[in-house]
């Protein structure tokens, strides 16, 4: 068995089994949450806040993207790979989408692409799709768009604001899309989305009813306790765990106790060192 297919996902939804989706950057992450079982990885445009320490994701680039999606690539045996599209790589036309999409399928191991907005991105998805590339929406909280939306805010909270998301949704799935990431919704935008639509909704922020959910993998690791918004659960406290880990090793090295005889190679007789003076 290889890994998931949009096919295999789809039969997810139709047997009303949730989609697990986290996000990852490199090979070692990836080799764990494919051997946890994850159904997807998402290479994150995230990356420019969790691994190069930005406050948003607009400076990331397409080589920045394609280099860690091989590397998440190497690591994954049966999670579906997605490529998520970094900001000005698709928005400037329908074909530089696709060019861009194109080069992310042929030189990153991506089985998909990701790209933010509704209504706006529709063309996109479409040429996409018809070149035989399986894509991913994004509606709702579009990170990309921080400036614009006024920062990281909830999106949908009036009527007319959650009609246009809804709109959006329906927008992506009529131009191809096999899948959609829902962002930061009220659970009952939410649950209107994922009833509307055949294809999955894949939920972050977004309440309990979506067909799967996705968070940041360093964040349910709880490697970075001070970046902690609601929709965010820590299943473990790595953070602590490795400064603790390291704060070990550190004494250990300084008192040297490490590394012991147990950590140190020995030839089976001792080298006869010649007197020299
Ligand atoms: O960049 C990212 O990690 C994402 C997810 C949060 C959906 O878009």
């Amino acid at each position: 068995m290889g890994r998931k297919s949009v096919l295999d996902l789809r039969k997810l939804k139709a047997g009303n089994d949730k989609i697990v989706m986290v996000t990852a950057y490199d090979y070692t992450m990836a080799r764990l949450v494919d051997m946890a079982g994850v159904d997807m990885v998402l290479v994150g445009d995230s990356l420019g806040m969790v691994v190069q320490g930005r406050s948003d994701t607009l400076p990331v680039t397409l080589d920045e993207c394609i280099y860690h999606t091989k590397c998440v690539s190497r690591g994954l045996e049966k999670a579906h790979l997605v490529f998520d599209m970094p900001f000005m790589t698709y928005q400037i036309s329908p074909e530089q989408a696709l060019q861009n999409a194109g080069r992310a399928m042929q030189e990153s191991g991506a089985q998909s692409v990701k790209l933010e907005g509704g209504e706006r991105t529709a063309s996109a998805i479409s040429l996409i799709v018809d070149a035989g590339i399986p894509v991913v929406g994004h509606v709702g909280l579009t990170p990309q768009s921080v400036h614009a939306m006024g920062g990281f805010k909830v999106q949908g909270r009036s009527d007319e604001a959650a009609e246009r998301v809804v709109r959006d949704a329906l927008a992506v799935q009529e131009a191809g899309a096999f899948c959609i990431v829902l962002e930061g919704l009220p659970t009952d935008v939410a649950q209107e989305i994922t009833d509307r639509l055949d294809i999955p909704t894949i939920g972050i922020g977004a309440g309990v009813h979506c067909d799967g959910q996705v968070l940041v993998s360093t964040d349910l690791l709880g490697m970075n306790t001070s970046f902690k918004p609601k929709f965010v659960k820590h299943y473990a406290s790595l953070e602590q765990t490795i400064v603790d880990a390291v704060k070990a090793y550190g004494d250990e090295v300084r008192s040297s106790a490490f590394p012991d005889a147990a950590h140190s190679f020995n030839r089976k007789t001792p080298r006869k060192v010649a007197k020299l003076y």
